[in-house]
């Protein structure tokens, strides 16, 4: 596992490149991970967080085989997403943020997807889905099984 981080740590030129690919490796910034390439550094772990928190595309937590990506930008929540949120954490029994028991899905809220005129839109992994309907949730779900 440390080898990994040390070739990263070789063929990077800044914190956010390094951070960039570990978070490749897992799907998310794993602690275990991040303490190693802080020992490396000889950078303190709270440094390396502060940077890590300031970007938005870094994640802390497990990510599922499916990762589920629920706009809450503007237009998406006034055209429902939140009770697409709402439905599919209580399909999955899982809040913003974590991971099914079994690895299979992840729920993160994000912000503005880039396909608004779809609202409300969510994400599983590279599809997108546009004009969901809290009633469809469970019929998309059921492709990833
Ligand atoms: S607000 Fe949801 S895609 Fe833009």
């Amino acid at each position: 596992m440390n080898k990994e981080i040390d070739e990263i740590i070789k063929n990077s030129e800044s914190l956010i490149e390094m951070l960039q690919k570990i978070q490749k490796i897992d799907g998310y910034l794993y602690f275990e991970r991040l303490f190693y390439l802080s020992e490396k550094l000889d950078m303190s772990l709270e440094d390396i967080y502060s940077t890590a928190t300031f970007y938005n595309g870094f994640s802390f937590n497990m990510k599922g085989k499916y990762q589920i990506n629920i706009c809450l930008g503007t237009v998406c929540y006034v055209k429902g997403s939140k009770e697409l949120s709402e439905e599919i954490s209580k399909i999955l029994n899982i809040k913003d943020g974590e991971c099914t028991k079994d690895g299979k899905f992840s729920l993160d809220t994000t912000r503005c997807l880039g396909c608004c005129s779809m609202a409300p839109v969510m994400k599983i992994n590279d599809d997108i889905y546009g004009f969901v309907k809290k009633e469809q949730v469970k019929e998309i779900l059921a492709k990833y099984n």
